[in-house]
């Protein structure tokens, strides 16, 4: 049988988090974790959801104030159902959405011409002419969204 709580070295060892970034989140106030009599921290399993979680969407660019409102809905002291965690990914469904398609983007579409202004490919010649992306809007405007005028 598994054990219900972990120490931190056991945390580490299983999320691969340094036992310093461990203890980042937990003053960020990301994670909690109780004391044993001789004030050793003691983490929840639910802990390793949670930091799987919090490295995933920094992976994706997210920041840890980002991270912190959308976990502040999750309850501190127990572990969070599936209903709650659902709650939080549907929060974050559009944003994460409008990551994919910009990554989508950059993905399919960076040896194309971008709109960003440079006008440096041989592309740009045909798909933004004189810089008339510019008209769209500041930033690359395909890469955006918008489509080079027909
Ligand atoms: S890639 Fe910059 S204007 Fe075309």
């Amino acid at each position: 049988m598994l054990d219900t709580e972990l120490a931190i070295g056991e945390v580490s060892e299983r999320s691969g988090l340094a036992v310093s970034a461990i203890r980042f989140y937990e003053d960020r106030g990301l994670i909690t974790s109780d004391r044993t009599a001789g004030g050793q921290r003691r983490f929840r399993r639910d802990v390793l959801r949670r930091l799987a979680f919090i490295q995933a969407a920094q992976r994706v660019g997210l920041t840890l104030d980002d991270i912190g409102a959308a976990m502040a809905g999750l309850p501190a002291d127990s572990g969070p159902t599936g209903p709650q965690w659902k709650e939080l990914s549907a929060a974050w469904r559009p944003m994460l959405d409008e990551r994919i398609a910009l990554l989508e983007a950059l993905r399919d579409q960076l040896d194309h011409c971008i709109g960003c202004g440079c006008l440096s490919l041989e592309r740009c010649r045909l798909n933004n002419p004189g810089d008339r992306a510019a008209g769209l809007g500041a930033g690359p405007r395909y890469l955006l969204g918008d489509h080079p005028p027909a």
